[in-house]
This record gives structure tokens, C-alpha cells and sequence, in this order.
């Protein structure tokens, strides 16, 4: 079965597998997003971490390539009463147009192996106005141990190492290491490795 058919058939669910609240890093990196802009939700699923951008006063695209996903996003977002824009899109071949927003999101899209991270990376990093915020989420290599969701394959994971050679010269720099019990929806729940990254684009 090819990703793209995994994941339609683990949204045919009908409960919000990953929830209806934003992402708790997302949601705690509140004080640094500009008042008004345009936000970048990139494989934003179910719309839970789009939504919430949008409700903070952001334009939002989000993009994924899920249609099914995107109807349930659609759906959150009329039940919150705030309007998104939605576009289904291979986040790896997506073109990200240059220096277009304020914010970009990536969380939980650790689907990539590192030649697609770097098409999907290049691309959230043009996307971004200078100055512009990215926020990051994903799993560590911890994360192999507890398996409570995320990728198996190592290289896909993040490091501290990576993402600071990454995103080198990129300012305010923030890297959060934290084991914890996360409860975001049933596909991400129990004790999980993690790590956010914020900084802003040079
Ligand atoms: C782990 S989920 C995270 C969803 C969302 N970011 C969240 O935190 O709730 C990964 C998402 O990536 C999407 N996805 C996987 N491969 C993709 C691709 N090549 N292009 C676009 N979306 C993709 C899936 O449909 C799924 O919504």
C-alpha cells in the first residue's frame, strides 16, 4: 500500500485521529506569531494546527494531500467558525512560492526520507519572508523506543545536530528536547520523545 493510501484509509476514521486541539508546541509558541500575516500549515491533516493559526489571526493555507483529511479540516473549521484556505498538495513537490509568509508550520510530517526533506525544506524556507517564523515538531531517535507513534526509520527522525546545521544562521534559535506523555488524538498518545525548534528566517 502507498503512503497516500495509508493515509486515506487512517482518516476514514471518523474521530479526529490526532484531535481537534492544536499541537501543545504549536499552541505554546503563541507569543512569538505576529498579530496579522499569512501562515503556512504544511501537512496539516485534519486541520487541527491550521485552524488554530488561523483563529490567531493568520491567513492560512493549509496544504496536505489527503482529501479526506481536508474534509474533516473544513469541517473544524466551520464548527470553530474561521475561515482557511485549503489546497490538496505533495508537500515535497508543492511550489512553495518565495518570501510569501509570516509563518510556517511543520508538525508531524517526519513521512519524508532526507531527499524529500530537503525538497520540502527548501521549499518552507523560500516560502518564508525574511523575518518570517518556522515551527517545527517531529519525534527524536528516542521516539524507536516507545513507539507511540511517528516513523521507524531512523533518518527520518530530528536531531538537535540537524536541525541546528539545518537552519544555521537563521535567528532567536529555540530547541526544546522533552520526553513526555502526549495525548493528541489516539495515533499520537503515551510517553513520546520529541523535540520543536522555532527561528526566525535571516
Ligand atoms: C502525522 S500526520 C500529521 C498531521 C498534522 N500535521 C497534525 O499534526 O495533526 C502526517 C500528515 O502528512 C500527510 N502527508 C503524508 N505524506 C504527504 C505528502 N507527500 N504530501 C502531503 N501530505 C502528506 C498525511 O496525509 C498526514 O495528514
Amino acid at each position: 500500500m502507498g503512503e497516500y493510501e495509508r493515509w486515506e484509509g487512517r482518516y476514514a476514521a471518523p474521530d479526529y485521529i490526532f484531535g481537534r486541539a492544536p499541537n501543545y508546541f504549536l499552541a505554546a509558541c503563541r507569543p512569538l506569531l505576529p498579530a496579522s500575516g499569512k501562515a503556512l500549515a504544511v501537512a496539516d491533516g485534519e486541520g487541527r494546527n491550521g485552524v488554530w493559526l488561523a483563529e490567531q489571526g493568520l491567513s492560512t493555507l493549509s496544504i496536505d494531500f489527503s482529501p479526506t483529511a481536508q474534509k474533516k479540516a473544513q469541517a473544524l473549521a466551520a464548527e470553530r467558525g474561521v475561515s482557511l484556505r485549503f489546497e490538496l498538495a505533495d508537500v515535497h513537490a508543492w511550489p512553495y512560492p518565495v518570501d510569501a509568509y509570516e509563518v510556517v508550520a511543520e508538525i508531524f510530517t517526519q513521512f519524508s526520507d532526507p531527499e524529500q526533506r530537503r525538497a520540502k525544506w527548501d521549499g518552507m524556507k523560500r516560502a518564508l519572508k525574511q523575518g518570517g517564523l518556522l515551527i517545527l515538531q517531529g519525534y527524536t531517535p528516542k521516539q524507536l523506543d516507545y513507539g507511540t507513534g511517528g516513523p521507524k526509520q531512523l533518518d527520518h527522525l530530528y536531531t538537535r545536530e540537524l536541525l541546528e546545521a539545518e537552519f544555521a544562521g537563521w535567528r532567536d534559535m529555540r530547541i526544546v528536547e522533552e520526553e513526555l506523555e502526549m495525548h493528541e488524538g489516539a495515533a499520537h498518545s503515551g510517553k513520546s520523545a520529541v523535540i520543536g525548534f522555532t527561528a526566525l528566517k535571516p
